[in-house]
């Protein structure tokens, strides 16, 4: 039977039903097919478009796919001779691991067949292709014909496949190849069909696909308006109804509408619709609600078409001076940057990795990510919605200038026909107006951001092309602010780059935000990227102190959090720029989580170096203790973390550090007091600027700078304001390796993805901090082995074998089940064992 609205509930339906039961049904039911099983071949093929190719032999694959993921790293894969501006480089250098040491260049082919569906093809119905993203240069045929191209990788087109199909029950040949040039990437792009590719079919009369758009503004005090545009292509002779109801997340009707259009002879209609919706419970990071807009086209008395479109009652300002608010109230965002791979997963988007990822930030307190420095995928968006997380969606990382000799500004400037438009535009228009189509909708998407660091911010051209395109962005969506990431700091306040945004962001350069602030019309300064603290999980160089630039044997970063590149800083900087400073618009963190390439400090001829020490989060989803220090900045109460390890040598001195809301704390070694300690007032730690070097990170860390090491047990007493003990913390030296502990992350009964921690502990299950041994991994039950990560920037062990050395006593193996019964991973290492039995999930 046919509902009026997808996934609404039975009551609904039933009343739903009893209103519009004198109402026929067409014959084409919208669809939204996802085309998943696909022959893939690497390499050119001559022919590969032609319907009568026997791609028998190829590569069976599941899209998503990322074809270079699996395969061996190799300091080969992806070396260049480079200077990399932005980060100060003038003269060309051997780069290795940049862009993650896998062979994601070249090209290769997808193939798939599918039957017409019903009703639809030639002059009956129409079916859509619709393409999440592509990695890249998608050369796209169906039945052998070119139906076009669409170069970026990163966002979603479509193409309209309806003239091209055969007759119903007729299978389909559609075929993509896609190529990835050398040197077109800074970090590891993933290669292939990377996200879902999806077949939309409908009645000749339908709603195109992203053809809604939702705008919701307050009314008075109780209620708030909904306007709703519609998009409806085909022609008729009849007047269209648009019949729209607007569902509360209860499914209760809030508001609804009957309106009546006739189409235009073009094939292109807009219905607009207007609601009140009464008291709206208001979508916030805290309370993610969202709403429903659910719509009938009705032609001749025959529903010939449903959509709905998910919302949030919610508005987004910037008022001068004071920053950024969320329905009237100002706030700083607690963001962090992200790239697009999935750590062992690769590029191949999977919805639980996704919401993987972001529950392990919203856990630390984040409110907002920025998808550095691309379009997203779209079910992360769609996360982002319903956890509660606000979204900068980026579109580029290079315009007209190059930052690598084969990237994006080959394209941006190209006029094309291939996406059809009522005037010419170039790619770079067709990206932008993808990107907001798609994602304009969406509550969590807060603001769009048209670049990251071009080169020409400089420049008088920079600035009227930065004009041009947030011009373009207001066109295509007028509520959302603008912004661009900026490291050129000195030169924007001299260019008018950034008084032309309406948000200027600056990257890094802590030092001038202030200077900024006094330049700019906007009289506030968002940290669109900031840190870039480098870390790795578990690892502590002494001596305690600030280094820029450090590098030590083994390719590691202090998990001391004091090590950062040359223009970057620790994250206690931005702590203080957003505190003392009311006109500071909050930040995003580079990165929450690690990912594959840029493994600066080690990228210059320092293989095997090929994944970021940038993360808050390692590649395997393990977070370094940089995560605890955030959480104590950006959740209220509740973190109670100490560091390092405590398996030291004797006579050592260590220096211990605590991250937590409390004020002060007490520490213990063996049950003796060695000392009390209290974070610095704002006023104490200014005072000490050219006294101590460890000034600022005294304000937001307890530090105990030197504790002499004795085995046993180190203890921290939390202290709350009035001094009484809110918490207490113990470490305990490790004795020899026993066990592995195998233990669930962030998994609901359901999920197809389940990330499992594995730890080397002693009898005690204390964590051994230096395990490093092999450890084999074998799934039994309703489970299959996917992938694993240890978090080590420099381990060449393949993602996706099921075998991995431990980093820092720990890694993460990623089990991919459908749920239907209990699977169990058992995990050895010679004669150290260890098994978790996840039960079934439905
Ligand atoms: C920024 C850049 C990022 C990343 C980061 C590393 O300048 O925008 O993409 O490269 O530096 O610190």
């Amino acid at each position: 039977m046919r509902t009026y609205c997808y996934e609404m509930k039975n009551t609904l339906f039933i009343s739903a039903f009893l209103c519009f039961f004198l109402i026929n049904i067409s014959a084409v039911e919208r669809r939204d097919s996802l085309l998943s099983e696909w022959r893939f071949h690497l390499g050119e093929v001559e022919g590969g478009e032609l319907e009568n190719l026997d791609d028998s032999q190829w590569e069976q694959v599941n899209v998503p796919h990322d074809w270079a993921i699996a395969m061996p790293f190799s300091g080969d894969n992806d070396l260049q001779n480079v200077a990399v501006k932005q980060n100060g480089e003038s003269v060309a250098t051997l780069k290795t691991g940049r862009t993650g040491g896998l062979p994601w260049m070249g090209t290769g082919w997808y193939r798939t067949r599918f039957l017409t569906p019903q009703g639809t093809g030639k002059s009956k119905g129409s079916v859509t292709l619709l393409v999440d993203g592509a990695m890249s240069h998608s050369l796209v045929f169906i039945n052998g014909q070119r139906l076009g191209i669409w170069p970026y990788g990163y966002n979603s087109y479509t193409f309209d496949l309806t003239p091209y199909l055969k007759d119903n029950g007729e299978a389909n040949t559609l075929a993509i190849r896609l190529n990835n040039p050398s040197e077109s990437s800074r970090w590891y792009p993933g290669a292939g069909l990377f996200r879902r590719v999806h077949l939309i079919s409908a009645a000749k009369l339908h709603v195109p696909v992203w053809g809604t758009s939702v705008v919701t503004t307050p009314k008075d005090e109780a209620s708030w308006d909904v306007l709703l545009t519609t998009a409806i292509a085909g022609t008729s002779t009849y007047k269209i109804i648009v019949e729209t109801k607007i569902l509360d997340r209860k499914g209760n009707v809030v508001a609804s509408n009957t309106d009546f259009t006739s189409p235009g002879n073009d094939g292109k209609t807009e219905m607009i619709q207007h609601f009140t919706v009464s008291q709206p419970e208001l979508w916030t990071p805290e309370t993610p609600h969202l709403y429903r807009a659910c719509s009938r086209i009705i032609e001749n008395g025959a529903v010939v078409d449903t959509f709905t479109t998910s919302f949030g009652i919610r508005q987004v300002e910037l008022k001068q001076g004071e920053g950024f608010f969320l329905n009237g109230e100002k706030r700083k965002f607690r963001g962090v940057c992200l790239h697009h791979d999935l750590g062992p997963l690769g590029a191949a988007v999977h919805r639980d990795a996704l919401r993987h990822q972001l529950l392990m930030l919203k856990a630390m307190g984040a409110d907002a990510i920025r998808t550095a420095h691309n379009m997203p995928d779209p079910q992360q968006v769609e996360l982002c919605d319903s956890i509660g997380l606000m979204v900068m969606v980026e579109s580029f990382d290079e315009w007209t200038v190059a930052k690598c000799k084969n990237g994006y500004h080959c394209w941006f400037n190209e006029i094309t026909q291939t996406p059809k438009s009522e005037y010419p535009m170039v790619w770079a228009q067709h990206d932008i107006r993808n990107m907001i189509m798609n994602f304009r909708n969406h509550p969590s998407v807060v603001m769009w951001s048209i670049g990251n660091e071009i080169p020409q911010q400089h420049t008088e051209e920079g600035k009227e092309l930065a004009k041009a395109m947030q011009f373009f962005c207001h066109e295509q969506d007028p509520t959302r602010p603008v912004t661009c990431g900026m490291d050129q700091v000195q030169s924007i306040l001299r260019s008018g780059f950034a008084d032309a945004l309406d948000v200027p962001g600056l990257n890094y350069r802590t030092h001038l935000y202030e200077k900024a602030y006094e330049t700019l019309p906007q009289k506030f300064i968002l940290g669109s990227e900031t840190a870039s603290t480098v870390s790795s999980r578990g690892v502590y160089y002494l001596p305690f102190a600030l280094r820029k630039g450090a590098k030590h044997d083994g390719h590691q970063s202090s998990g001391y959090d004091t090590e950062a590149c040359s223009w970057s800083n620790v994250p206690d900087e931005d702590f203080r720029l957003q505190d003392d400073f009311d006109w500071t618009m909050g930040q995003f963190v580079w990165t929450g989580f690690d990912y594959l390439g840029e493994p600066s400090p080690y990228d210059t001829d320092a293989w095997p170096s090929h994944s970021s020490l940038f993360g808050i989060i390692d590649l395997a989803s393990i977070p370094k203790d940089r995560y605890y220090l955030y959480q104590s900045q950006w959740c209220d109460s509740g973190t109670f973390h100490v560091l390092p390890h405590w398996n030291w040598n004797a006579g050592d001195t260590i220096p211990v550090v605590a991250y937590s809301q409390c004020p002060a704390a007490r520490l213990y070694v063996n049950g003796k007091l060695h000392g009390e300690v209290r974070k610095l007032s704002r006023e104490e730690s200014e005072a000490l600027k050219d006294k101590d070097p460890l000034w600022l990170l005294k304000r937001y860390r307890l530090i105990w700078p030197a504790v002499p090491y004795q085995a046993g047990e180190l203890k921290v007493e939390f202290l709350d304001s009035k001094g009484n003990v809110v918490h207490t913390t113990t470490r305990h030296t490790a004795s020899k390796p026993h066990h592995l502990q195998l233990e669930t992350s962030y998994y609901t009964p359901g999920d197809n993805l389940c990330y499992i921690t594995v730890s080397m502990v002693d009898k005690k299950g204390v964590l051994c901090p230096d395990g490093n041994s092999l450890v084999e991994f074998s799934v039994s039950g309703n489970g299959r082995f996917k992938a694993a990560a240890n978090g080590d920037p420099t381990s060449l062990d393949p993602l996706q074998q099921p075998r991995m050395h431990l980093f820092s006593g720990q890694c993460t193996v990623i089990v991919e089940t459908d749920g239907s019964g209990a699977f169990t991973l058992t995990a050895a290492s010679g004669k150290i064992k260890g098994r978790i039995t996840v039960p079934a999930g439905r």
